[in-house]
């Protein structure tokens, strides 16, 4: 039997970070849904092909599928009948939320479960706004992204 998980976020842009918990989700599942939400309460930098497109040119494995989804997570999981999430922990301040949400979304679909995998420790600081701001003031973020996306980045805010 094949065991597939969906890693959903709103990857804008992805990180270093993200890909570090897709590669141990891949140690763990055959297939990772990486799920890109589309209508996000946050006004995003790039757009929802952008960003399914930095993380196809970021992460290079036939383990993984990038889709957009929309509306909520529980309801693309039924439809495509995977009942795994995987959820990055950074430190202990992310477990407050992340306990809140894998209960709110097992209380809406109670087949589904989470799984956490704990980010690389030099990653534990990092996030998607984090970069955009270092990129938007010409700050490094080699260590933090793909060369791809400090590309596409770099042309974002210089033009
Ligand atoms: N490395 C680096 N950064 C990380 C990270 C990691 N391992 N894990 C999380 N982050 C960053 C993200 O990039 C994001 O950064 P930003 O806020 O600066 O953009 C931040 O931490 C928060 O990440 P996350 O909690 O994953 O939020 P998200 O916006 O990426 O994704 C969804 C949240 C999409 C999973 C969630 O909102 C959702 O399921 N929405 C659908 C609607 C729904 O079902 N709602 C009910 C849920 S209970």
């Amino acid at each position: 039997m094949s065991l597939k998980a969906i890693y959903a976020g709103s990857f804008d842009p992805i990180t270093n970070g993200h890909i570090d918990i897709i590669d141990r989700a891949l140690h763990i599942f055959d297939t990772v849904y990486v799920s890109v939400i589309d209508n996000l309460d946050k006004q995003p930098l790039f757009t929802i092909n952008e960003r399914i497109d930095f993380i196809s040119n970021s992460v290079a494995s036939e383990k993984i599928k990038v889709e957009g989804f929309q509306g909520l997570l529980v309801n693309y999981a039924r439809e495509k009948k995977i009942f795994k999430l995987i959820r990055g922990l950074r430190a202990v301040s992310d477990f407050d939320y992340e306990f809140q949400m894998s209960l709110t979304n097992r209380a809406q679909e109670p087949r589904i479960d989470t799984v956490f995998l704990m980010t690389d420790q030099k990653y534990s600081y990092l996030s998607s706004s984090i970069v955009r701001q270092l990129a938007k003031l010409n700050g490094n973020i080699d260590d933090y992204v793909s060369d791809y996306v400090r590309n596409k980045l770099k042309e974002k805010f210089n033009g």
